[in-house]
């Protein structure tokens, strides 16, 4: 029994009955009751733990800002939630191991936490008091050299300053974050650049000590505004604060700043379905390619749930905010290779098309961007072709949680047809993620 038993079932007759916020837009204790878009980051956590926990064969998940286990109407947090996908894959007797420790600062929810997690084995299953960086060490000596998952779910952003992840930034071994960015408050706290107020500028602070820099300070001030000059400008006051792309902008920044360390940093924005407005991004940087190609699956079928629960909520129209994650103009992601400042996924001019049109239109976009990146890169190196996993890898900068797996097969097929590209054993099958994709067919 994983807690979503019951919200498993409902959800194949109706309108999923986790609780969307009451009519004030106030959320109560956030443990009270799990919204439809915390189900919604819980099943991308619960997914992409255990896949990855099977092809690295062991894995450590360390949710650094746990909570209490459980909400009160007995929905599982995410630390019930890895513990039960451990204690199965234990039970089950597979050949590798997923172990979860958990930090939690608050000596209720601490209290709670441990309660919730009593039956499961004490290998399996640590619990941290205290604050998460205060635990690093020890966290870090635990793991050792063995592949980690850093599960940063803060409320607000407190906890996840820029200094205080170094060690997990800089860890050699296999090494994965996912962080709830909440680019809702983060923009609010940008918003004080302009004012002189001592409580003003510790909000600056503590953005520039979140971000990791403040080079987002000259940045989000308009163009030809001298920061000092900005100050108590009320132009630029009333610029920022209705400023729709300054959450994006900032969370580009934060990005760009990831990619100092990790080659492969996308993100997915975890909208409520009701209105269709963001509650925050996810944020996923990982070194690997394959946890690319897994996390990119994950969303895909995550996106395709929430346009149906919009739908099931709006049928005759649904909320503007709502709309699929564009085809055409996203740059969802940057990366060490393509330090191109991306915008967030915008979204779909078209949301009259339907799913098959949808598709067969992704389909055609993919292929000619699939024809791009693969004769760019023979152009660029004659000699070492992209292998079809690091074709997808590239173009998931592009289409991050918009194009899964399965629809390359189609554009593939045409390209292969047409004598554009191959592959080793192309006219059999569609190639593996190991194999060479070669522009044009091999003399
Ligand atoms: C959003 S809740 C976590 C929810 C949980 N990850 C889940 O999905 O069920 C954030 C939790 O982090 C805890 N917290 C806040 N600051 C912390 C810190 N510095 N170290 C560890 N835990 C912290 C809070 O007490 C709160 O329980």
């Amino acid at each position: 029994m994983d807690g979503y038993g019951s919200l498993y079932d409902l959800r194949e007759v109706a309108v999923p009955t986790y609780q969307h916020p009451n009519v004030a837009g106030e959320e109560n204790d956030y443990f009270d009751t799990l919204y439809e878009w915390t189900y919604r980051k819980h099943d991308i956590l619960r997914k992409y733990v255990e896949t990855f926990a099977k092809i690295k064969k062991n894995l450590y998940c360390v949710d650094a800002f746990a909570g209490r286990g459980q909400h009160r109407d007995g929905a599982h947090g995410s630390p019930l939630i890895t513990a039960s996908i451990a204690q199965r894959l234990r039970d089950e007797g597979k050949p590798y191991w997923l172990r979860c420790l958990n930090v939690e600062k608050d000596s209720q929810y601490y209290a709670d936490l441990c309660e919730a997690t009593a039956a499961f084995a004490t290998d399996l299953v640590h619990n941290f008091r205290g604050d998460f960086a205060g635990h690093m060490t020890r966290l870090l000596a635990i793991c050792d050299k063995q592949p980690a998952l850093f599960f940063l779910d803060p409320f607000g952003v407190d906890g996840i300053e820029w200094k205080r992840l170094q060690p997990i930034l800089t860890r050699t071994a296999t090494t994965e974050l996912l962080i709830n960015f909440n680019v809702r408050y983060i923009p609010r706290l940008a918003g004080h650049v302009t004012s002189n107020a001592a409580a003003a500028h510790a909000k600056v602070r503590l953005l520039s000590e979140v971000l990791g820099t403040t080079t987002w300070i000259p940045q989000v001030i308009s163009p030809g505004v001298s920061v000092e000059n900005s100050l108590a400008d009320e132009r630029v006051t009333t610029a920022l604060s209705t400023d729709a792309t300054l959450g994006d902008r900032l969370t580009d920044i934060y990005k760009q700043q990831l990619c100092l360390h990790f080659p492969y940093v996308y993100h997915y924005p975890i909208r409520a379905a009701a209105d269709g407005h963001v509650r925050y991004y996810l944020i996923f940087a990982t070194r690997s390619e394959k946890g690319v190609s897994v996390m990119n699956d994950i969303l895909c079928a995550t996106e395709e749930q929430y346009q149906e629960d919009v739908e099931r909520l709006h049928p005759s129209a649904p909320p503007p905010a709502a709309a699929q994650l564009s085809l055409f103009a996203a740059e969802s992601a940057v990366s060490a290779a393509s330090m191109t400042p991306a915008e967030a996924p915008v979204q779909c001019q078209n949301s009259a098309l339907s799913r098959d049109e949808i598709l067969l239109a992704r389909q055609g976009h993919l292929k000619t961007a699939i024809q791009a990146a693969v004769q760019q890169a023979f152009q660029n190196h004659p000699h070492t072709p992209l292998t079809y996993l690091q074709l997808r890898c590239q173009l998931a900068r592009q289409w991050f949680a918009q194009v899964k797996r399965s629809t390359y097969s189609q554009p593939l097929q045409e390209l292969y047809r047409g004598g554009v590209l191959t592959w080793d054993t192309a006219g059999k099958r569609l190639p593996k993620d190991d194999e060479l994709v070669y522009w044009a067919p091999p003399k």
